[in-house]
């Protein structure tokens, strides 16, 4: 089964988010743009993991995030990958100030690579990806026509992670939440 952990954030900012894209998603219909059930922050892609592996993964998930302190982060500005000029992927950027974030990533690369998963050679971009485009467009302009964004940039509470799995098909992707693991103090959702 394909797995990654990732963190959602609350609806009042999904909210924004699609507020603030609705010129951007006009100007460019060719994107596929992500429902926003599925918008969710990344902090490890495993792909494809023999099933009966679950178990082990998630005892490796839990412990790597065992000390998950309670972070803070925010919505920042619209960005693209690999860059604004061959945009390939389109994305709301995410802040925490204490660069936590990709502290957590780094502990679950760290733990899951003791079960020889890959270790990510780049640092972590906190990001929810809204859309993905199949050729490599330049959206520079775009972006500054169908601007400003207005995201809802108060802080929220990253209270927890969640290991998903997803299954893909003609229309995209469909995700799973598989288990959680709450932040230190802080009930679980699920
Ligand atoms: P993305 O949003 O930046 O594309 C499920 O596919 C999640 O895992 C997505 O959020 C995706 O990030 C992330 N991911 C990271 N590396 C990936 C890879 N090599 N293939 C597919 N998804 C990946």
């Amino acid at each position: 089964m394909r797995l990654f952990v990732a963190f959602d954030i609350p609806e009042s900012l999904k909210r924004s988010i699609e507020k603030g894209l609705q010129r951007l998603r006009t100007a460019l219909p060719e994107a596929r743009w992500i429902p926003r059930n599925n918008w969710h922050a990344t902090l490890k892609f495993l792909g494809e993991v023999p099933d009966d592996q679950l178990p082990k993964v998630e005892a490796a998930v839990s412990s790597s995030l065992a000390d998950l302190p309670p972070i803070t982060s925010h919505l920042t500005e619209m960005g693209a990958f690999p860059t604004v000029d061959k945009a390939r992927v389109l994305w709301v950027g995410l802040w925490d100030d204490s660069g936590a974030l990709a502290g957590l990533a780094a502990s679950l690369d760290k733990g899951l690579g003791a079960l020889g998963f890959r270790q990510d050679s780049r640092p972590l971009h906190p990001h929810i990806t809204v859309a993905r485009i199949k050729l490599p467009l330049p959206v520079g302009q775009l972006f500054e026509q169908a601007g400003p964004y207005d995201f809802d940039e108060s802080p929220f509470a990253v209270s927890q992670a969640t290991l998903y799995r997803s299954r893909l098909n003609r229309m995209g992707a469909e995700y799973q939440a598989l288990s959680s693991f709450p932040a230190k103090g802080v009930p679980s959702e699920r």
